[in-house]
């Protein structure tokens, strides 16, 4: 399919930039579920073996792949005409955010785009106000958002939460890692809440939005109340994933502050989100505004969100995939439990994963 478009339907052609990055690939892969004509814009053919996979799957799943960068005006402009792309999703990478001033500009000259998602997927940037350097990258995707306003062009803004993972404080991709196996490092007390959606969900219902009159010039938000836990629930679920109780140490608002002072990119931008997020309470601490913001559950009533405590079990999964499993022989402080089952009868695996 590599370039080539043979017979693509003409409706719903929809262009991803970013279909390899951890957001990205979700969209993507959701985006030819729903049966779109998906292209993809690929930065680099040189590129980490991870991203080859992810790139090869889409390829598999029927996705049209496009080369370029879009801070390449001119080369935008004629992927936008030549394909007749009505819908263009942007999954940029936090450091690459302004890459996306161009690709506005590119869009309001074509003329006929008929959505555009900017890389947001995370909190409402003007309602949300981290620290620095959390701070410098909500202003960057402020900038794009007033220069998509300034070219009239049709907007969604998805602010999708947090990823369903343990939400560690240095690590920007915490879906790709396992939950704690040690020791639990809990942010202030551990009462406040945040809201945890499967990365499938984040694809789907974007998906959902995309084209939905409801949620034109609007900023919707994922709210599913039952994802909605603190992190020392989410800790206590993790626990009886694994059969064990683990200690729990406190990370102080100060200590999260120091990590943002450090200001290491891009640890220090999530360690300013942690702090927004579990000790102002950023994801939970207002109310939505009809005229601009909508909620995803009650457009989308008939749709659940996939539950927490089945993304955690999933990790249970991709561990016993890659540890040394053991029937019936508990393994100590290092071992997992792998449920659903009875603690006795589980299988108990060796923990070097994480
Ligand atoms: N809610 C959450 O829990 C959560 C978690 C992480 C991120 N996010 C947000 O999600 C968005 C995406 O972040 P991410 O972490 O998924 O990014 P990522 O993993 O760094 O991936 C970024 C992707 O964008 C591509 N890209 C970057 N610049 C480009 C350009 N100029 N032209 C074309 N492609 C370009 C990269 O391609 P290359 O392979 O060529 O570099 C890569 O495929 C960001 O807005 C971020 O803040 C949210």
């Amino acid at each position: 399919m590599c370039g080539s478009t043979p017979t693509v339907v003409e409706t719903g052609r929809t262009l991803i930039v970013g279909s390899t990055g951890f957001i990205g690939r979700f969209i993507a892969e959701a985006c030819l579920d729903s049966g779109r004509p998906t292209y993809i814009l690929i930065r680099s053919s040189q590129t980490s073996p991870s991203k080859m996979s992810t790139l090869k799957f889409l390829q598999d799943k029927g996705a049209i792949v496009l080369h370029g960068s879009i801070d390449n005006r001119e080369l935008m402009e004629r992927i936008l005409k030549e394909h007749k792309i009505e819908i263009v999703i942007s999954a940029v990478g936090g450091e690459r955010v302004s890459d996306q001033h161009v690709l506005v500009e590119a869009i309001k000259a074509v003329g006929t785009v008929k959505r555009f998602l900017p890389s947001e997927f995370g909190h409402d940037i003007d309602r949300a106000d981290p620290v620095p350097p959390g701070q410098i990258m909500y202003n960057e995707k402020r900038k794009v958002r007033r220069s998509i306003k300034a070219a009239g062009i049709p907007y969604t803004y998805i602010c999708c939460n947090s990823i369903a993972a343990w939400p560690y404080h240095d690590n920007t991709h915490p879906a790709d890692v396992l939950p704690p196996l040690d020791h639990f490092k809990i942010y202030g007390d551990g009462s406040v809440k945040a809201y945890f959606v499967a990365g499938s969900d984040i694809g789907k219902f974007t998906l959902k939005a995309i084209d939905d009159v409801r949620t034109l010039n609007k900023t919707v938000h994922f709210q599913p109340s039952s994802n909605l836990l603190s992190m020392n629930e989410l800790a206590s679920l993790w626990e009886d994933k694994i059969g064990r109780k683990l200690p729990r140490l406190t990370i102080t608002e100060d200590d999260l502050l120091a990590a943002a002072n450090e200001m290491r990119i891009p640890e220090s931008i999530v360690a300013a989100l942690t702090h927004d997020i579990f000790i102002r309470g950023c994801q939970i601490n207002y109310t939505l505004n009809s005229s601009k913001d909508v909620e995803i559950c009650s457009l989308y009533p008939e749709t659940p969100f996939r539950p927490v405590d089945e993304c955690f079990q999933d990790f249970v999964t991709k561990a016993l995939g890659v540890a040394n499993v053991v029937e019936n022989k508990p393994k100590g402080k290092d071992g997992i439990l792998a449920t659903n089952s009875k603690p006795a009868e589980a299988l108990v695996i060796t923990a070097q994963c994480a």
